[in-house]
């Protein structure tokens, strides 16, 4: 049965998420930690966000910045206390923003007690069970079980002492779980439910196209070596993921959820078409799914127009919401994704203005709102595993870097550490949120009032269908609705004519009434 257009608080939420270790540190370490973010939620309120996705803030000894869990039911000292934790809670439900935390089913990292247990026992014993070990090919098995290949490179296998191997689909300290194991299973139940009874409203599961893997671990095609993209390549055979069975998990998933009304849950689900990614949203599934679709489109309107028609199409067949995203903390950045500088900017803030009026929940990523652009780090700074084993460029770290709050100089704010855990480019100066409050013009102004025109104007709330306008070449212009908000894109290199109607917002000035090149704006 299809769910009631907006019948749920996420239905067209604006979620934030706060990548912890950049947000704000409290205790001068370096890094974000929870009682940093506590003490920034008034600038969360401000900005008018109606949610939080936490990233992993777990125990873990950091190989993929927390995406490596050993134990998902305790906060790690980095990241404060589960005391910290409640009081973040409670403070944000008293401002009116709900709170959602990450999980990371698919593996867990090697210094979880289950797998220190796996190494230190036999072959085909219970303790291996709840992982992935299996003997290698060839005369000594000396060859990885299969040809998978790590998304961070290299094989996906590693070797242990006794001769076995073990499968990791991310770095080798993130071995994956086995989704056949009823304990598996049953732990992630008991994680799940560890969170909601102390009040989180939802979740955003990590690989939530992984856990299940095609059954005999047969060898993948290698065309579909190719990480984030929803491309032709990715209809390569890739038994690595998506895998059937996967929606076994979810079902266990959402039946947990059901039992505490009003909670939510969001995959990351990278597959090639919309209707694999329908799957994961029938009724009995994930509530939300991110379509990264958008993301991945270059500024082109044509390009953008036909990559929105193409999300929308998987909430219609689905009956739930659309789910946008320009930004993580696994992607560059939009300022700088569109090209940098001060044109990169000017397209950031036309899609910001572009996301913002689609019908369906929006994520937000920290920095985003003042229009950031990826840091210039050197590098000796960089420290993501992806940076190490595929190359400089494939690195997370420049869209990561801490937040710039306040002050002139590094690091603006974020610490009282000079020396933070990645350094913050002195020319940022100028993109404080403390600057940008003070000025109508920021992008943080653009935000926050878009934010509040999404909330509060009828316009926004006249109905999902897109009814699309005949533009000019390199532009679109859609309403929402019946009468609804008028959204005008602006890719070509001239300036165009408006639609008629009143003008609420444009991301760039408008030139004598026209609508610059790199500009959206929202009528009336
Ligand atoms: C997801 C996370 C990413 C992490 C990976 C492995 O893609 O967003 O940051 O490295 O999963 O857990």
């Amino acid at each position: 049965m299809a769910a009631a257009p907006h019948a749920s608080w996420w239905s067209d939420a604006v979620f934030y998420q706060v990548y912890l270790r950049s947000f704000a540190d409290s205790d001068t370490d370096g890094i974000g930690d929870l009682e940093g973010l506590r003490r920034r939620l008034g600038y969360l309120e401000q900005l008018g966000v109606d949610a939080l996705w936490l990233t992993p803030f777990y125990r873990s000894p950091m190989a993929d910045h927390g995406y490596d869990v050993a134990d998902p039911r305790d906060v790690d000292p980095m990241f404060g206390t589960l005391r910290d934790f409640d009081e973040l809670l409670a403070d944000a439900h008293r401002r009116g923003i709900r709170v959602t935390v990450d999980v990371v089913p698919n593996h867990t990292s090697n210094q979880h007690a289950w797998f220190k247990s796996a190494m230190a026992a036999a072959p085909g014993s219970r303790e291996r069970a709840r992982y992935l070990f299996r003997d290698g090919r060839g005369p000594d098995g000396a060859e990885p079980p299969n040809n998978w290949v790590s998304v961070f490179g290299g094989p996906a296998w590693t070797r242990v002492p006794d001769g076995q191997w073990y499968l990791h689909l991310f770095t080798p300290q993130q071995p994956d779980l086995n989704w056949d194991d009823a304990e598996v299973r049953y732990d992630l139940e008991r994680t799940l439910r560890f969170w909601l009874d102390r009040g989180v409203d939802g979740f955003r599961f990590d690989v939530a196209h992984g856990m299940a893997k095609a059954p005999g671990l047969p060898d993948m095609d290698p065309r579909a070596a190719q990480e984030y993209r929803t491309s032709e390549q990715g209809k390569a055979y890739d038994p690595r993921f998506d895998d059937d069975g996967v929606h076994d998990v979810h079902r266990m998933i959402r039946k947990v959820l059901d039992e505490y009304p009003g909670t939510m849950s969001v995959g990351e689900i990278w597959v090639s078409d919309e209707e694999r990614l329908a799957r994961y949203l029938r009724p009995d599934e994930l509530h939300l799914a991110f379509n990264f679709r958008l993301m991945l489109t270059h500024f082109d309107a044509d390009a953008l127009r036909t990559a929105i028609e193409r999300s929308l199409a998987v909430p219609r067949a689905a009956g739930t919401d659309a789910t946008w995203t320009l930004s993580n903390h696994d992607v560059s950045r939009t300022v700088s994704r569109y090209g940098g500088g001060a044109a990169g900017l000017r397209r950031a803030r036309a899609m910001a203005l572009v996301e913002l009026a689609l019908p369906g929940a929006v994520y937000l990523y920290n920095g985003e709102e003042l229009g950031l652009p990826d840091a210039d780090l050197p590098a000796s700074a960089l420290t993501d595993p992806r940076a190490r084993t595929l190359g400089p460029e494939y690195g997370r770290d420049p869209e990561r870097v801490p937040m710039p709050w306040d002050g002139d100089l590094p690091p603006f704010g974020f610490s009282r550490n000079p020396r933070t855990w990645l350094p913050t480019p002195p020319e940022w100066a100028g993109l404080t949120a403390e600057r940008q409050l003070a000025d109508p013009e920021s992008t943080l102004a653009l935000y926050r009032q878009a934010i509040e025109l999404r909330r509060t104007h009828p316009a926004l709330h006249a109905g999902d269908e897109l009814e699309w306008y005949g533009a000019p070449a390199g532009c679109f212009a859609f309403r929402r609705g019946r009468g609804g908000l008028i959204c005008a894109l602006n890719t070509s290199a001239s300036s165009i004519a408006l639609p008629p109607g009143e003008v609420l917002l444009s991301s760039s000035p408008l030139v004598q009434g026209r609508l610059p090149p790199d500009a959206a704006a929202w009528l009336v």
